[in-house]
């Protein structure tokens, strides 16, 4: 395909389509220098190497609160429960002026970043690297403790596909 018609790709086209692929819903969560908390809703989290181990999402370069995370140097994904959409679409909004109002939440013991209540995963990294990806960032971590709810609570995550919210459900 020649240049030109890469540019003219409809961008309408590629939300489109690229909205067919199913994600789950992750906020990842840091604390500024003076420990107030960060959180920011990621779709793009990806497992990216068990040797060492790394993970990695996509923060899109004119992100408020991706210069904060990355200050302090570490952050913790919170893989979000089927019942936590309101968090989804809390931490996905720049005009909540403090998003972590009414939500519990702990420090987690590697990095103080905030692991959040009702959260069915969550694994805390320390930065590892930030490399540019046209609008986004591709930002990777190294895994420092990670831990998943009981399998018996039948964790169920919250889902996103072609712009709204859902569940899982197993095939017979
Ligand atoms: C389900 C869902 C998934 C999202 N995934 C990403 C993502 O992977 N990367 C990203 O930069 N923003 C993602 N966003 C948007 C961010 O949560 C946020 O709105 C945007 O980055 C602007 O935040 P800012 O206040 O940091 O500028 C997602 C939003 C939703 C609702």
């Amino acid at each position: 395909m020649a240049d030109n018609e890469l540019d003219e790709l409809d961008p309408l086209l590629f939300r489109r389509v690229l909205g067919y692929f199913p994600t789950g819903v992750t906020v990842v969560t840091a604390r500024t220098s003076d420990g107030v908390p960060i959180g920011l809703t990621i779709g793009s989290f990806t497992s990216v190497s068990l040797e060492p181990p790394l993970v990695g999402f996509l923060p899109m370069v004119h992100s408020d609160r991706w210069p904060a995370i990355k200050a302090s140097g570490s952050f913790c994904v919170n893989v979000l429960g089927a019942d936590q959409g309101e968090l989804c679409w809390r931490f996905a909004r720049t005009t909540v002026e403090e998003p972590f109002d009414g939500v519990e939440w702990q420090p987690s013991r590697a990095t103080g970043s905030p692991i959040l209540h009702g959260a069915i995963a969550w694994i805390d990294c320390s930065l590892e690297e930030v490399v540019e990806a046209g609008d986004h960032y591709f930002v990777t971590g190294r895994v420092l403790e990670l831990e998943h709810v009981a399998p018996e609570s039948e964790p169920n995550p919250l889902l996103f596909f072609r712009g709204k919210l859902g569940e899982f459900s197993q095939h017979e």
